[in-house]
């Protein structure tokens, strides 16, 4: 059966994040359609299609650079069937069509990733690029329909990011439709905008009128923090159809699909025992270390283990813990990329005002102004303090990795170097942010309202003003989109 798309909370694509464990613990936690992080279309034709007798997975496989062993690149799980597309990068549309047929027969709907603004994807014409190049973009999606979703009778959709002009997204989006997808996803910040930037809603009462007219469903993305989201944003934009698309709260906490989320030490569990089963050690490790808090003491516990034994071992120890202060034991909570650890009636609490606060942006919304250009710089006064930031943390590490003399270290620190050129910005806004925050907050069981930075795009033009309780020191990790 074709896949409805309305109604719905979505796990988002992430590459490293949204792996086949965390896929299924997000459909466990009644996730109702799920992302397969971007494969690239290039990449994905080389595999091979198996199916894994032992675990009742079809994997798709290929050799490891030296040849020696078989790598899964592509894990799918019968739990996933009806529920589960496929995200792919690609530039080019026979490409992207050899791809998609690929692997049509084990998913339900094939999304083109025109949203991407890192540099991998750009360099090639990929993800955010596509924006710039609308032709191609709709070729591929026209190529998709035709010739994979028409025959196999599956839908097709993409997933892309605001344009800073109103006319010039329309524009986009009126293209887009009439290649005949059946899911549009929005990212509701720009291409320039950082994950930490509040989403910007302005021209969604406009576009959505546009695109559902024409039996297009709306996944609307960013800054969605639970399943109670969902019937906020329908109240608070008088669409009942809509979906919502949720990626780094996931990231911290899966269990905020579900109407009951749990606090991290269980989620910690759980993911393990999925990632032992589904994927290799240091993957399912990354994305143990996401759900920890930094200030929890398990943080460091685990992150020092290099094998399943030692891991579930610990993981055990920490669940039997009855240091019930410890941070493993609230909820984690992320608002662009800030982290709040609030216990389950905090979080309720939290959800309730975010809906409050998000029914008045259809009260406040006035053509006249909110269809202007959108101003999504990052605000000024922060970018000298991330150079700073960047700089002191630098060499920080590289002190580290001398006085060790540790090679492994230098390694890693390269890595994260190179990485950090291209999420400078993120991460030291992180830094930035929680620093900022961790003076003005309150931090006694009240929470309350804050400013969410400096930011006058922010408070111009999205209702969310950031709640907050207690924020996190910011901790190194890789994003990778
Ligand atoms: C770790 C990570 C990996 C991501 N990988 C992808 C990806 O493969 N494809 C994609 O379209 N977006 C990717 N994104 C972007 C998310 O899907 C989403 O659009 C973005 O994080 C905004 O949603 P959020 O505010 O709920 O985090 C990734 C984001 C994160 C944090």
């Amino acid at each position: 059966m074709m896949i409805d798309y309305s109604n719905k909370v979505c796990l988002a694509p992430m590459v490293r994040s949204g792996e086949l464990p965390m896929r299924l613990f997000a459909l466990k936690n009644n996730c109702d359609l799920v992302w397969t992080p971007e494969y690239i279309d290039k990449k994905i034709i080389t595999t091979k299609r198996i199916e894994n007798k032992e675990l009742g997975t079809i994997d798709y496989i290929t050799r490891s650079s030296n040849n020696t062993t078989d790598v899964v690149v592509f894990r799918k799980h019968p739990l996933e069937t009806g529920k589960l597309i496929f995200q792919m990068g690609s530039s080019d549309p026979s490409i992207a069509v050899d791809a998609a047929l690929h692997v049509i027969q084990d998913v339900d709907g094939i999304d083109l990733n025109c949203g991407c603004p890192k540099h991998f994807s750009i360099h090639s014409k990929m993800g955010a690029e596509l924006l710039k190049d609308p032709e191609l973009l709709c070729s591929i999606l026209i190529n998709l329909v035709e010739k994979v979703g028409k025959p196999n009778n599956k839908p097709i959709s993409a997933k892309i990011r605001l344009l800073p002009n109103f006319e010039k997204t329309k524009g986009l989006i009126e293209k887009i439709l009439s290649t005949g997808i059946s899911n549009l996803t929005i990212h509701c910040r720009t291409p320039i905008m950082r994950n930490r930037q509040d989403p910007i809603w302005n021209y969604l009462p406009k576009l959505i009128p546009m695109i559902q007219d024409l039996g297009v469903n709306l996944i609307l993305n960013g800054n969605f923090q639970s399943r109670d989201d969902l019937k906020s944003v329908q109240e608070a934009l008088k669409n009942f159809k809509l979906s919502i698309m949720i990626a780094e709260a996931v990231e911290a906490n899966p269990s905020i699909l579900s109407s009951t989320p749990k606090v991290q030490k269980f989620n910690v569990a759980e993911i393990a025992e999925l990632g032992m089963k589904y994927l290799h050690f240091s993957g399912a490790k990354f994305m143990i270390l996401n759900m920890i808090p930094g200030k929890s003491k398990w943080y460091q516990e685990l992150s020092r283990l290099k094998n399943w034994d030692d891991m579930m071992k610990k993981i055990d120890e920490m669940i039997n813990d009855n240091d019930t202060n410890d941070k493993i034991n609230f909820i984690m909570n992320k608002n662009n990329q800030k982290v709040n650890l609030l216990n389950v009636e905090e979080f309720k609490k939290l959800m309730r005002q975010r809906g409050e606060l998000m029914k008045l942006f259809n009260d406040k919304w006035d053509e006249e102004k909110m269809l202007d250009d959108l101003n999504d710089a990052l605000p000024e006064n922060n970018k000298e303090q991330q150079k700073q930031k960047q700089k002191g943390k630098k060499n920080k590490k590289n002190k580290k990795a001398n006085q060790n003399g540790n090679q492994k270290e230098e390694e890693k620190i390269k890595t994260e170097d190179q990485s950090a050129n291209s999420h400078q910005a993120e991460a030291i806004s992180k830094q930035v942010k929680a620093e900022k925050s961790s003076k003005e907050a309150v931090t006694d069981t009240e929470h309350t309202v804050v400013d969410n930075e400096n930011d006058s795009t922010t408070k111009k033009h999205n209702p969310l003003d950031t709640i907050t309780n207690e924020n996190e020191p910011n901790r190194k990790k890789v994003k990778v989109n």
